[in-house]
């Protein structure tokens, strides 16, 4: 991604310090946040300094490159070490598959290693092929997609599928960039995606600095546009994707498929393989994040006197529930972009790897 012309990766590795965008700063400040250690990058997961799924993954995957270096350097129980940082890597967040995917990828490549020194090399080497990879297959999943884009076509998104999300590039918002340098001009929807308002902060930022056209509308106003005709397709991305095509994505996607049925909107989904959890037969088994109320019973921005503030919205007293994610029936979707191609989501089993 380019920002103020540099090109930046969401998340990155240097000298054993993982350097993330700081998203909770976004659209107001662009920060990088340096995680000397496993621990800080995995509390950065959890506060998500660092969100979306490929994003995640891939600062999970470095976070177990840090604790095998750790262990290298103290010398002892380093199995035990490395063990301990694997468990607190993958409890950070409980949805997204690609945190999963990355953090036993690594862990797996180090146990085949002969010494620590080696593993060493292998943890290092395997976090950064798994972000060179979820980069590539962003940057197909955009070739792909744009297909489905015409001259001047209205998609809608939620919550924020884009650069930030992954490593580079995106999954749903990836084709409209990719049709947007090719010449074409899209114009995009961005629900605002209470409570965190992923579309309104992240995507609306994204889209800005590509010059792309868009406008931010409440989550409850995207019905009204779809039955007005307004809507020609929608994307979203997801978090993990069923074996059966059933797939987890931010709360509210649910409910903006069936509205694109009644409608007679596509609705696509695009996500890397990484996100399709061969294990988990259908959605129902997902599991869901359910995150603190304070982020429903509060909304934060910058005021009037350009001051980031966090301000109740709430009677005092008041509960709050907040499940991150929600599942859409596969019936909904009418295709998943992947970097493998484009698939019915009955057929997804056309992507499953050899053993
Ligand atoms: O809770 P988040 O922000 O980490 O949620 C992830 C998302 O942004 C979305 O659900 C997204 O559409 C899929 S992740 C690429």
């Amino acid at each position: 991604m380019l920002v103020n012309g540099i090109h930046y990766r969401t998340v990155r590795m240097d000298d054993g310090t993982v350097k993330m965008i700081n998203q909770p700063l976004l659209p107001h400040k662009f920060e990088i946040y340096n995680c000397p250690d496993h621990v800080s990058t995995a509390g950065a997961i959890s506060t998500m300094i660092v969100r979306g799924a490929g994003a995640i993954g891939t600062a999970g995957g470095f976070g177990m490159a840090q604790a095998v270096l750790e262990a290298f350097n103290l010398k002892k129980d380093s199995e035990a070490y490395i063990r301990k940082a694997r468990e607190m890597l993958v409890s950070t967040r409980p949805t997204a598959q690609n945190l999963f995917y990355a953090v036993n990828k690594v862990y797996n490549a180090v146990l085949r290693a002969p010494d620590l020194q080696t593993a060493c090399r292998i943890a290092v080497d395997e976090a950064g092929r798994i972000a060179d990879e979820d980069v590539l297959s962003c940057r197909t999943i955009a070739e792909i997609g744009a297909e489905l884009i015409g001259e001047k076509s209205r998609i809608m998104t939620h919550c924020n599928a884009g650069w930030l999300a992954f490593t580079d590039w995106g999954t749903a918002l990836s084709p409209v960039f990719y049709a947007k340098r090719e010449g074409r001009d899209p114009f995009v929807w961005v629900d605002e995606t209470r409570p965190r308002l992923q579309g309104a902060r992240l995507t609306a930022w994204e889209l800005k600095g590509e010059g792309v056209r868009y406008t931010v509308i409440a989550d409850n106003a995207s019905g009204y546009f779809m039955k007005l005709g307004e809507v020609d397709l929608i994307i979203v991305g997801s978090d993990r994707i069923a074996s059966n095509g059933d797939v987890a994505n931010k709360i509210g996607t649910y409910e903006k498929a069936v509205l694109a049925r009644e409608n007679g909107i596509p609705f696509y989904v695009a996500a890397p393989t990484s996100t399709i959890d061969w294990s988990c037969s259908k959605g129902d088994d997902i599991p869901i994040e359910e995150r603190q109320e304070d982020e429903v019973l509060f909304v934060r921005g910058k005021d009037l006197d350009g001051r980031i503030k966090a301000v109740r919205i709430v009677p005092e007293g008041t509960t709050a529930r907040n499940p991150a994610f929600d599942v859409t029936p596969a019936r909904f979707i009418s295709g998943i972009i992947t970097e493998k191609g484009l698939v019915k989501p009955d057929t997804l089993a056309v992507l499953q790897p050899a053993v």
